[in-house]
């Protein structure tokens, strides 16, 4: 064991590979438990869209976290990894009649539901099935977030939701069905959020939601705020795990909640994202014009988020002890923008060496493709390996 990896376990692995540590990601779940237990009224459902693994889904599940779905495959992982129907919801701007049916079979809690005409086919097919669905409308706030641009989510111009405009009337339409139940609100203002500021804007746009509701004598027993909590992707070792009390404390602290009602949260990236690393061997090491590469056999194949979001994860070199030098750390793929950065100080880089590219449990594995015919990357965890 080197650090924090088993450098002896891996060197006798296919690389590249993901590691999950299982201690990061329980000593998350624990302290993400022991700050929920404080308010009666919390819970978290676990957004399985960050990382749908059945290893990692199997221990968020004896944690007890219910689970955030947005496609029937997702409803599948939860249910065969153990977490019970009753604490499944499932959102998304467009469920498939088959998803639907799935969802109404197993009896999930709620469908979040993002439009009328999807309002209109779950009643349907609720109908034929004799059952009434739980149903939260995920209204679009209109509240920025300070992240990236391609992960913000609760303003006018983005898809998701039903503007507040519509709110009334869409309410209106459900109380006249028969067979679906309005439960609650549904908001996801963004993702990788580490400014309490944009969740405590939330809260005071809920608050005068719930004002608005409260006029025309409407109560919802739940009130679904998403996710959204940031890591700390520069020091994945400093802080393996995100403030939990400071984020739970501010919706505390702001969400005016009424004593029938409950909070619920739909944590990811804050759940897994920093027990993951990706694993990679050097395949080459390139003396460019003005700079030296330093090939990996993993690529944005594996881990898309650099390419995508212009991402920075952290990246070590966990074979050498050399003095470090600087390296553009590229993949394979025939892709400009495969490159998981720039400049990187790394200890110098020989052929075979092992680069962990940190905090990759969230949106990382699952995000995978097969591009360029290349297999899916197995993924192990340290309870397998020590
Ligand atoms: N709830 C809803 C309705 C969501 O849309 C999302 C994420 C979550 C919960 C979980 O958010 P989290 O707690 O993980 O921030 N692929 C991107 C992130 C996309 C997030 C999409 N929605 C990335 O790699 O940064």
């Amino acid at each position: 064991m080197k650090g924090i990896f088993p450098i002896h376990r891996f060197r006798e692995l296919e690389t590249p590979f993901y590691y999950y540590d299982t201690k990061v990601l329980r000593d998350t779940l624990a302290v993400i438990n022991k700050e929920v237990a404080k308010y009666e009224k919390f819970s978290v459902h676990y957004a399985v869209k960050a990382n749908a693994n059945p290893k990692v889904l199997t221990i968020i599940c004896e944690s007890g976290l219910g689970a955030d779905c947005v496609s029937g495959g997702e409803i599948r992982a939860a249910i065969k990894a153990g977490i019970p129907a009753d604490k499944v919801v499932f959102a998304g701007v467009g469920k498939a009649d088959w998803e639907i049916n799935l969802g109404l079979d197993y009896g999930i809690f709620c469908f979040n539901v993002e439009s009328v005409p999807e309002l209109e086919v779950i009643n349907e097919l609720a109908t034929a099935k004799g059952k009434i669905a739980n149903v939260a409308f995920r209204i679009n706030p209109n509240v920025g977030a300070h992240t990236h641009k391609n992960i913000t989510t609760g303003l006018a111009e983005n898809k998701f939701g039903i503007s507040m405009a519509d709110m009334d009337q869409v309410i209106d339409t459900a109380l006249a069905m028969r067979n679906v139940k309005f439960i609650g609100l549904h908001f996801h203002i963004g993702s990788q959020i580490l400014d309490m500021g944009d969740f405590v804007a939330l809260c005071n746009r809920v608050n005068e939601l719930q004002e608005k509701l409260y006029a025309r004598q409407i109560i919802v027993e739940h009130i679904n705020v998403g996710g959204g909590l940031g890591i700390d992707y520069a020091h994945p070792n400093r802080q393996p795990v995100p403030d939990f009390a400071a984020y739970f404390a501010t919706y505390a602290q702001h969400l005016k909640l009424r004593p029938e009602q409950s909070a619920h949260f739909e944590l990811g990236r804050a759940v897994t994202g920093q027990c993951g690393s990706l694993i990679s061997k050097v395949l080459y090491v390139k003396q460019g014009a003005n700079k030296q590469f330093a090939i990996l056999d993993a690529g944005m194949t594996d881990l898309i988020r650099p390419a995508l979001y212009q991402a920075y994860h952290k990246m070590e070199n966990i074979t050498s002890e050399e003095p470090v030098e600087a390296y553009d750390v590229v993949g394979p793929i025939c892709e400009s923008s495969d490159v998981f950065g720039k400049a990187i100080d790394l200890n110098k880089v020989h052929r075979g060496d092992l680069i962990a590219l940190r905090s990759a449990g969230a949106y990382g594995e699952i995000m995978a493709s097969g591009y360029n015919c290349r297999e899916i990357p197995k993924a192990y965890t340290l309870d397998e390996l020590v």
